[in-house]
C-alpha cells in the first residue's frame, strides 16, 4: 500500500460517519449543502480536516467547500458546547429586555463577547435575530427547546436544571 493510500484509509476510518453521509448522497458535489448539514448534525460543527476530506471525496476544490461553509451563518467552523443557548435579540425580544438575560448568562458561565463557549464545552451562548415567536418574547432556545417569556431569574433556573439533569444523564455504552 502506498503512503497516500495508507493516509486515505486512515482518514476514511477516522471519518467513518462522514463516509456514510457521503455515500448516502452518492458523492454528488451538487449535494454539498445537505452533506455539510448532515456532517454538522453529527459533529455539531465542521472541523477543518473534515471539510478537506469532503472536498477530496467530492473531487471539488477545498476553497469551494470552505466558501459554502463560511457563507451560510448556519454552519459553524468552531466547536460548540453540548447545549447551545440562543437568546433572541430581535426587536420584540430586545424591548422586552433580552440583554439582561444575555448578561446574566455571561456572568454565570464566565463568558463574554469574545468567549462564547465554556471551557468544559458544555454551553455555547449566541444572540440571534428574530426567531419568529415574538408573541412569546423574550425567547431563549436551548438546542431545539423553546423557552418563552424569559427573564434573568428564569434563565438561571433553566441553566441549573440543565446542569443537574446533565450530571445524571446515563453514560451511553
Ligand atoms: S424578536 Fe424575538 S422572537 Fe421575534
Amino acid at each position: 500500500m502506498t503512503e497516500t493510500h495508507e493516509n486515505e484509509s486512515v482518514m476514511a476510518r477516522k471519518f467513518e460517519r462522514v463516509c456514510e453521509i457521503l455515500e448516502q448522497n452518492k458523492y454528488d458535489s451538487n449535494k454539498l449543502i445537505p452533506i455539510l448539514q448532515a456532517v454538522q448534525e453529527e459533529y455539531r460543527y465542521l472541523p477543518e480536516k473534515i471539510l478537506t476530506f469532503i472536498a477530496i471525496s467530492l473531487k471539488v476544490p477545498p476553497a469551494k467547500v470552505y466558501g459554502v461553509a463560511t457563507f451560510y451563518s448556519h454552519f459553524a467552523l468552531e466547536p460548540k458546547g453540548r447545549y447551545v443557548i440562543k437568546v433572541c435579540d430581535g426587536t420584540a425580544c430586545h424591548v422586552k429586555n433580552s440583554i439582561p438575560i444575555v448578561e446574566a448568562i455571561e456572568k454565570k458561565l464566565g463568558l463574554n463577547e469574545s468567549k462564547r463557549t465554556t471551557d468544559d464545552m458544555m454551553f455555547t451562548l449566541e444572540t440571534v435575530s428574530c426567531l419568529g415567536a415574538c408573541g412569546l418574547a423574550p425567547v431563549v432556545v436551548v438546542n431545539d427547546e423553546v423557552h418563552s417569556l424569559m427573564n434573568p431569574e428564569k434563565t438561571m433556573a433553566m441553566l441549573e436544571k440543565i446542569v443537574m439533569e446533565d450530571a445524571y444523564e446515563p453514560v451511553a455504552n
